[in-house]
């Protein structure tokens, strides 16, 4: 890390990537708390999901979304995607010279704020529970904790289709997240990056007791924190340039965008990774 960081060096953009498009909630939170950064998003929409495949593809691609990334000059990586966050956040930090905030710590640090009874639940894909990385987190945080996993793939395809409060998707939170319930958990973490978008039929499910934890809402409390300390926030008051990059074809990700974004104006480029 640069020891002062000069005006312009400071503009630099916030580097976020994500297996599709659920890293906007990531980019919602960055925006909210962070007005005045620039942004470059990528977005694998070629590859997506991750969260079905094996920590080996995963990690694979998440050395050539990193490495696009800096390709564009980032200042900062946040690595949205929950899968990659559990799977090969380690080796990104080892390989890159760069800051990269992944989900997992802000996510189980501000659960453990959260919890009074000691009981988590944490919900997200297959690979991310398989990977048992928040459970692993969170106990190292604090031993005693009781941490209750569970996967939730059907969560990404309805939130993909806009279903946030449909009965189907209320049917299919209800059949997941009954183990959950009986678990008596006071503290939930959304692990994957589309469950914000469900949140509500998520809580109704759970009930309203138990206290829902956005990891991306957390991460970007962690990089506002990150870029105060070492005095890398962007000082400009200039309108922040948001820059959105995919591998497939933009369309789909440009009218979702707009609607989890709330910006009719998304500039979206496809891009082929080397
Ligand atoms: N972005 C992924 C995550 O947060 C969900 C979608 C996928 O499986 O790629 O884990």
């Amino acid at each position: 890390m640069a020891a002062t960081w000069s005006i312009t060096e400071r503009q630099r953009s916030i580097g976020v990537f994500d297996s599709g498009i659920g890293g906007l909630t990531v980019v919602r939170a960055l925006m909210q708390h962070l007005p005045h950064e620039n942004i470059t998003y990528f977005g694998d929409t070629a590859r997506v999901p991750y969260g079905s495949k094996s920590a080996e593809v995963v990690r694979e691609y998440a050395f050539e979304d990193t490495r696009f990334l800096l390709q564009q000059g980032v200042k900062l990586i946040v690595v949205a995607c929950n899968t990659v966050s559990a799977v090969a956040i380690d080796d990104l930090k080892a390989q890159f010279d760069i800051p990269i905030i992944g989900m997992i710590e802000p996510g189980s640090d501000a659960a453990i704020a959260a919890t009074n009874n000691s009981n988590i639940g944490v919900i997200g894909t297959l690979a991310t529970i398989a990977s048992e990385s928040y459970a692993r987190a969170l106990r190292q945080r604090n031993p005693s904790l009781n941490v209750f996993s569970k996967p939730c793939p059907l969560f990404v395809p309805l939130a993909e289709e806009g279903w946030t409060a449909h009965p189907v998707s209320q049917m299919v939170a209800d059949e997941y997240l009954s183990s959950l319930r009986q678990k008596n958990v006071d503290t939930l973490i959304l692990g994957c990056t589309h469950y914000p978008i469900l949140r509500s039929v998520i809580q109704e499910a759970v009930g309203n007791h138990v206290r829902l934890i956005d990891s991306g809402e957390a991460a970007a409390i962690r990089v506002e924190r990150l870029l105060g300390e070492h005095e890398m926030l962007n000082v400009s008051t200039d309108q922040p340039n948001y820059s959105f990059f995919v591998s497939d074809v933009p369309q789909k990700f440009k009218e979702l965008g707009a609607i989890f974004l709330d910006r009719p104006d998304l500039r979206v480029t496809k891009v082929h990774l080397a």
